[in-house]
């Protein structure tokens, strides 16, 4: 059997990592500011991380949600508390995309309706109704195009009061910051309209915090820059540090019932060691701040860089911009000078997502080879 070709692959094989550093079977270390698509969070194998999940499977690694597991309370105590999201309530998935299809379904069944408005650019998985609202019609089969969606241009106020009169609209799903599409962000106005508006038109406003949440944007949600609160917020890539954990946080508005959502796998004990885990590494080592802080040093470093036209993105959520396609430079950068960075749909943005935990010392050899092949 042979596997089922959808990846195009770089020809490296990961063998083992530590912190911002991966090494592969020839010996070769990579830096890694990718995370592979922005989900390590706190650094490869942390110890912390590491411990608590081998304790975990020496215990017990899974049992499904028919049966009490206080680790899923714990995990959403923990989650409150660093998020200050005291208003909701907390439903334990796998991926980002199946955060995102839960919360679409719940939007739906809150107002019996269906339409949903999104954005050009964005990206909200994979799944039926998420792949739906995703701004990408080369990975919607004919059957995810049955779902109503509008896409609209990021910060179109015009356009968004003109959608939000069709009656049928039962969601607006929004990333705080652009992740696939290539860093681009809502203005605070337009947060703040979309949320007035949706609260106005009893409309679902969806966070989807996949990729910004976790502390990468320097507070624990994106939107969190903006003063809102949404109805419904996704989470999942960070919050594991590589162990499959997503997440809904879901308003304390919202009435559940039996059977409404549910998953095999969601909230298993491993899952919610990880999540604990990732949340005490980024209180303990204050990583929030660590963003802050790794952002400005990243800003004025790219300032060395005549090349780069624009960084975009905020906290560890950064892009930057170029006159030119960077699939050359990327490749350059991960065989000449062994670092991973990523792309995005904007063809001349090139990712930056490493762990929070990185230091002057990783961005500073970012740089230096970034010079080197440029300047
Ligand atoms: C903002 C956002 N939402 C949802 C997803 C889907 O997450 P997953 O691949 O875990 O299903 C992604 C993945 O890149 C994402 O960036």
């Amino acid at each position: 059997m042979e596997l089922f070709n959808v990846y195009p692959l770089y020809d490296i094989v990961p063998e083992s990592a530590d912190g911002l550093y991966i090494k592969d079977t020839q010996g070769v270390s990579y830096l890694d500011l990718y995370g592979g698509h922005a989900v390590i969070s706190i650094g490869h194998s942390h110890p912390h991380y590491v411990k608590l999940l081998k304790e975990q499977l020496d215990k017990i690694g899974f049992y499904s949600n028919s049966v009490v597991n206080p680790l899923q309370e714990k995990l959403a105590l923990k989650l409150q508390s660093l998020s200050g999201c005291g208003d909701y309530n907390l439903f334990l998935c796998s991926t980002g995309a199946e955060a995102n299809e839960n919360a679409l379904k719940l939007a739906s069944f809150a107002t019996a309706k269906t339409k949903v408005i999104a954005f050009r650019n964005s990206f909200h998985g994979r799944t039926s109704a998420a792949v739906a609202v995703t701004d990408n019609a080369s990975i919607q089969a004919p059957i995810n195009k049955l779902q109503p969606v509008e896409f609209l241009d990021l910060n179109d106020t015009q356009g968004f009061l003109k959608a939000t009169e069709d009656k049928e609209v039962c969601a607006v799903i929004l990333e705080a910051v652009q992740g696939v599409g290539g860093l681009d962000q809502p203005t605070k106005d337009f947060y703040k309209l979309v949320s007035g508006k949706c609260r106005e038109k009893n409309i679902i406003l969806i966070a989807d915090e996949v990729q910004c949440g976790f502390g990468r944007t320097g507070r624990f949600f994106g939107f969190q820059h903006h003063g809102i609160a949404p109805d419904l917020i996704t989470m999942a890539k960070g919050m594991g540090n590589g162990f499959p954990v997503g997440g809904v946080l879901i308003h304390k508005r919202f009435e559940s019932r039996y059977g409404m959502l549910g998953t095999t796998f969601g909230g298993n004990h491993l899952a919610c060691t990880a999540a604990i885990s990732v949340l005490d590494v980024i209180e303990q080592q204050d990583l929030m701040k660590n963003a802050i802080e790794m952002e400005k040093v990243f800003r004025q470093m790219a300032t060395e860089v005549p090349q780069v036209k624009q960084v975009k993105g905020r906290g560890l959520m950064l892009g930057l911009e170029f006159d030119f396609e960077v699939a050359e430079l990327r490749k350059n950068l991960i065989y000449q000078y062994r670092i991973f960075t990523g792309s995005s749909k904007n063809k001349n943005v090139l990712r930056v997502l490493p762990a929070l935990t990185i230091g002057k010392k990783e961005i500073e050899q970012f740089f230096n080879a970034l010079k080197a092949e440029l300047i």
